[in-house]
């Protein structure tokens, strides 16, 4: 029997990595599998929410119940996720968005020379600080995904993003991050406490962190 206290909110949840083409045939990404955003999608979908979840290239079907909308890089992620932030009463934005995007994509197959090659890279738009900046009465929750200085730089994401509450995560620890189906995190609130979890499976994980999410909801301004 599941608890519908979600019932109401509509959650937007963003999973996955984004890739970034360099010519037809190549692309920069990261090793994000999308478990962990797609573990939250569900578990909102199971607890009553309105679930939409905006998903970088996976392996991962479209969940049940869930309108799933498939991006393939930052840009486009980041136009799909401001076209539904206005109906959105909660975002979390568990994907792994590449900060830089070659600056111009090859229209045909890059030829290999003899000479060394580099590609030019430009800044992507970071759509969790663009929510952050618009989030109203809106529930915003980021991850951090780091390979040291953890909580410091989860903090800093925090306060300069404007988010509600931070998933930090060592990625470089054994059973954190990228692809394993457990994690061991940390939730950082902006009053500066800290939160450290044990490991456990993403999908608990994903309920622990609605259960934050409803406390939160309830304490907070209401959407
Ligand atoms: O700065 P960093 O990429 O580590 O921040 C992680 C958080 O910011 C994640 O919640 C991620 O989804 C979000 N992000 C974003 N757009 C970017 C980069 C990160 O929304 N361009």
């Amino acid at each position: 029997l599941t608890v519908k206290d979600l019932a109401g909110e509509r959650v937007l949840v963003t999973a996955g990595p984004t890739r970034e083409e360099i010519d037809p045939v190549r692309y920069i990404s990261n090793y994000s599998s999308g478990k962990m955003g797609y573990a939250i999608a569900r578990a909102a979908r199971r607890r009553g929410a309105e679930v939409t979840l905006v998903a970088g290239p996976t392996c991962l079907a479209d969940p049940w119940g869930i309108e799933t909308v498939r991006v393939t890089s930052a840009a486009e992620m980041y136009e799909a996720v401001l076209a539904r932030l206005e109906r959105s009463t909660v975002v979390i934005k568990a994907a792994a968005v590449a900060d830089y995007r070659p600056k111009c994509k090859a229209p045909g197959k890059i030829k290999k020379t003899d000479a060394a090659m580099a590609v030019e890279l430009e800044k992507n738009p970071d759509i969790l600080r663009e929510v952050g900046a618009r989030k109203g009465a809106r529930l915003v929750v980021g991850f951090a995904a780091e390979t040291g200085e953890l909580v410091a730089n989860a903090r800093k994401k925090l306060l300069d993003k404007q988010v509600d509450l931070m998933v930090a995560n060592d990625v470089s620890q054994a059973g954190a991050g990228f692809h394993v189906d457990t994690n061991i995190a940390k939730f950082l609130y902006p009053d500066g406490r800290i939160e450290e979890l044990p490991l456990m499976g993403k999908n608990e994980l994903a309920d622990l962190l609605l259960d934050r999410v409803t406390a939160l909801r309830q304490t907070g301004a209401k959407a």
